[in-house]
């Protein structure tokens, strides 16, 4: 009895320690260094039977270094527009209304080509945009991805945080030509062959996707509480009007950078079957309609 008592508990110490130690390094690594853009998880797809568009060294524009930052007034902007990119939760928190930061969509940094990086963005400004049927400003244009993507509100032109995400991205853009389309701009495209199919996406969604987006597309959180993987659809996700919410610009996006670590493995008509499984599931209303119209009459990615 006695020895079998002591048995158990040497059997639940282990067990607590190992416990201990799970708890303990998750809570040790800091978000932001294991941003898992910038490791690359390696996931397990036969990525040599299909051809994945290899970065030729010179072919897209390469941002400067974090490191080369000038350490003045202007650096420290620049670093603060990182921190605002990098973890709007903490730094933008003010304006955010779900779970994600800018960098779940602008992927490393706002550096990665395909991923509406933002050096190639910020010398096209001011310009013409149908959703807002005007010219639009750098500053503007910013301000709809935290009305819509962020499902939060904008800052307003003169805030620091406004000043800060503009400073980063003129960093970023150092030696890029203003006005000229770069290589990499916006979203891969893609070729429409068939209409999105929502069935056909699921499947592909449960084999490629839930296993880092959760089941449910609820997305998967840090002992801290912020998402390791942000949700793709939910209360936590971009709303209605947002440009995600477009079925052919998520699948632009999904085809070049998902699965993470595997961009180009999903065939055009994948990326937009699930693009079209993840537009059919409940997320935050459009800002601009009233209530029923987002349920009955709302166009796919409201007006843009
Ligand atoms: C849910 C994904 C998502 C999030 C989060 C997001 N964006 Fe965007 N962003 C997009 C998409 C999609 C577009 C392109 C939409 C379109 O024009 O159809 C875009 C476009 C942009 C552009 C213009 C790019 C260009 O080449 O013209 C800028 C600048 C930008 N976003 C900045 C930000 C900033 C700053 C944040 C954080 C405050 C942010 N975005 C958060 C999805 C996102
Ligand atoms: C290995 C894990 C992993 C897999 C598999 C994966 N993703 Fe992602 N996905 C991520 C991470 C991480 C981000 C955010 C990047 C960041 O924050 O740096 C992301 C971002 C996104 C976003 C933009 C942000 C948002 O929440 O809306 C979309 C859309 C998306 N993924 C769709 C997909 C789809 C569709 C698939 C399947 C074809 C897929 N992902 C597979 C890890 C993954």
């Amino acid at each position: 009895m006695n020895s079998l008592l002591a048995k158990t508990s040497v059997v639940l110490t282990g067990f607590t320690l190992v416990l201990g130690t799970v708890v303990l390094s998750a809570a040790e690594i800091d978000p932001l260094e294991v941003r898992p853009t910038l490791v690359q998880p390696a996931v397990s797809l036969p990525t040599n039977l299909v051809t994945v568009p290899v970065v030729n060294p010179g072919e897209f524009f390469m941002p400067p270094n974090f490191d080369d930052i000038p350490d003045d007034k202007t650096g420290d902007m620049v670093r603060l527009g990182r921190n605002i990119f990098t973890n709007t939760q903490e730094y933008g928190a003010r304006y955010v209304g779900n779970g994600l930061n800018c960098v779940s969509c602008h992927l490393s940094e706002g550096r990665q080509p395909y991923a509406g990086p933002l050096w190639a963005a910020v010398g096209m400004f001011p310009i013409s945009r149908n959703k807002n049927r005007r010219v639009v400003t750098y500053e503007e244009r910013i301000q709809d991805c935290f009305k819509y993507s962020l499902d939060g509100i904008a800052p307003t032109v003169d805030s620091p945080e406004m000043i800060a995400l503009v400073t980063y991205s003129k960093w970023l853009a150092t030696g890029v030509p203003i006005g000229v389309s770069m290589p990499g701009r916006g979203f891969a495209t893609i070729k429409k062959t068939h209409d999105p199919d929502s069935i056909d996406g699921e499947i592909v969604y449960r084999n490629k996707c839930a296993m880092c987006h959760g089941d449910n597309g609820e997305g998967q959180k840090h002992a801290d509480g912020s998402y390791m993987f942000p949700p793709l659809w939910g209360l936590d996700s971009f709303n209605r009007a947002a440009g995600m919410n477009k079925v052919k610009t998520a699948a632009t996006f999904i085809k070049a950078n998902m699965p993470l670590g595997s961009g180009y493995t999903l065939s055009d008509d994948e990326a937009l079957d699930v693009a079209v499984y993840m537009w059919i599931h409940f997320r935050p209303d459009d800002p601009r309609q009233s209530f029923l119209m987002n349920r009955f009459g709302a166009k796919p990615g409201g007006g843009g």
